[in-house]
């Protein structure tokens, strides 16, 4: 299949997938490792094919930016009443059956993680570590959700009750889902929304972020292949626009959302002004990531952990550290080292197993992040500056703040604001932290146990890392989402995220 081919799709609506097969790359099989681990036992003749087809999506991205085109209003709408004509048939599925298919999912993205590879890099500008770290986190979200909807649907429960009366609770799925993802985990995020309501018996319209349509494409024909009936499964493409018309639909009976604070508050706005049944959201949205080192911590470990957690994927991630507080005893010697490892960072193509910071995704994120830069240059002290190649890129940068509420926003990119204090106002820097609204991820780095315990017990922040980085949460392990103004809960890839897509049901019989 010629890949300019394979890279035109249809626009609107895919409710049946095309399966025109994919390039013949032979799958290198030492391309799929555990998380963490690089990726350096790719072999040459694998890596020239991979190249090669990165090269081309890249290269057809430029060249036709508006290939996939935008769903239009009334396709959306098509797509919901679609929807919600092939829920019943996929609520009544055994969840076993259900389940299957997502495990077959997960078989097909292993399969094909060449292809997946190739696209998140060409269209999401993914380094190739970060690309295998997504295809391992879209696998994980299947068989994870799969091997829990086995449990919570596979049966009802049983609950208490006198004698000559017997009550059963049963989970059910709750009608048409709406899925709206970002671009930043084009494949993991959106495919771990997905599943899970598809798992918990919805049907879905997915509506990935308008930069990264080709890789939802693609998600929605594995999953189609891998058993979704077309009618449960409706991929709507677009803007921002195409989202709100989907949440405005009469017709839907959930919206699942991970993006920014305020489409999300304004998500939450229209579904409250509409009529009809009381619709859910559950928002994942961003957060002004702090990270706490004192001078009990070791150095090395925090520039490394520092220069991960701030810079890894160009810092696109919501995870990703954006604030350090360091202790004033260790600063300067701290922010020297760290700023010696930022040095160290390669930035350019990100399909170039040396690189380590790949582009930002598009030219008006990279003119947000200039602004800011610049921003900083004037107010605040600079530590690091990186230079990066033309193109979206933008470089690694350090910025020392007077106080933090000089960063009144979360700047989604590699740049590091430093604020330091002393250790008898610890206080002062968890008001700070509180005072940002947000609680998705913290990071503290401190060998004093007691120190430790007071933040976590302080802070209503959604997952800390201790004495580490503070990115990558592995689905199954570190259960993913924050508090506040970083969403509602419930965590992604942990226990209680499947049981918010569904409704329960309970039946009492007097035998
Ligand atoms: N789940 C991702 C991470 O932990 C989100 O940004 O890094």
């Amino acid at each position: 299949v010629p890949i300019a081919d394979l890279l035109r799709r249809p626009a609107g609506i895919i409710g049946s997938a095309n399966s025109a097969g994919h390039p013949d790359i032979p799958l290198p099989a030492d391309l799929y490792r555990p998380q963490r681990e690089n990726s350096h036992g790719i072999e040459f003749g694998e890596r020239a094919a991979l190249d090669r087809l990165t090269a081309a999506i890249t290269a057809q991205r430029q060249a036709e930016p508006d290939a996939v085109a935008s769903s239009t209003t009334d396709e959306a709408n098509a797509a919901v009443a679609a929807a919600r004509r092939g829920f019943k048939a996929w609520n009544a599925t055994p969840a076993g059956r259900r389940a299957e298919i997502l495990d077959k999912a997960a078989d097909m993205l292993e399969q094909r993680r060449a292809h997946l590879i190739a696209l998140l890099q060409g269209e999401g500008g993914k380094t190739l570590d970060d690309a295998l770290s997504e295809v391992r986190e879209a696998t994980d979200f299947c068989r994870y959700y799969a091997a829990l909807g086995r449990k919570l649907f596979g049966g009802s429960e049983t609950m208490p009750g006198p004698t000559g009366e017997s009550n059963v609770l049963a989970l059910r799925g709750r009608g048409t889902f709406v899925a709206i993802s970002p671009w930043n985990f084009p494949l993991a995020i959106f495919l771990g929304q997905v599943t899970a309501a598809l798992m918990a018996g919805n049907a879905v319209v997915a509506k990935p972020a308008e930069q990264t349509p080709r890789i939802a494409t693609e998600a929605i024909r594995l999953l189609h292949e891998a058993g979704v009936p077309a009618s449960a499964l409706h991929l709507v493409q677009g803007d921002g626009a195409v989202g709100a018309a989907l949440v405005a639909h009469p017709d839907i009976a959930g919206v699942v959302f991970t993006g920014s604070t305020d489409v999300a508050r304004s998500i939450n706005r229209t579904l409250a002004a509409k009529d009809g049944p009381i619709v859910p959201l559950i928002a994942e949205t961003g957060g002004i990531n702090a990270m706490i080192v004192d001078a009990t911590a070791l150095p090395e470990q925090v520039a490394d952990d520092v220069v991960t957690s701030a810079f890894r994927s160009a810092g696109q991630r919501c995870s990703a550290l954006r604030l350090l507080f360091v202790q004033d005893d260790v600063a300067d010697r701290m922010i020297e080292m760290i700023a010696g490892a930022a040095r160290e960072l390669k930035i350019g193509d990100p399909s170039d197993l040396s690189t380590h910071v790949g582009p930002v995704i598009d030219a008006e994120a990279k003119q947000r992040l200039d602004a800011h830069i610049a921003l900083m240059k004037r107010n605040a002290r600079v530590h690091f500056e990186g230079r990066a190649p033309a193109g979206n890129f933008v470089a690694p940068h350090i910025f020392e703040l007077s106080h933090a509420g000089q960063l009144t926003e979360e700047v989604f990119g590699p740049i590091l604001h430093v604020v330091r204090y002393r250790a008898e106002r610890l206080a002062d820097v968890l008001a700070a932290i509180e005072a940002t609204g947000f609680g998705l991820t913290l990071g503290i780095h401190s060998r004093i146990e007691d120190t430790v315990d007071d933040v976590i017990d302080r802070l209503a922040v959604g997952n800390i890392y201790v004495n580490r980085n503070m990115i990558g949460a592995v689905v199954g392990v570190q259960p993913f989402g924050g508090s506040g103004l970083s969403g509602t809960g419930p965590k992604a890839g942990g226990p209680h995220y499947l049981a918010r897509f569904a409704t329960e049901q309970t039946v009492t019989i007097n035998t």
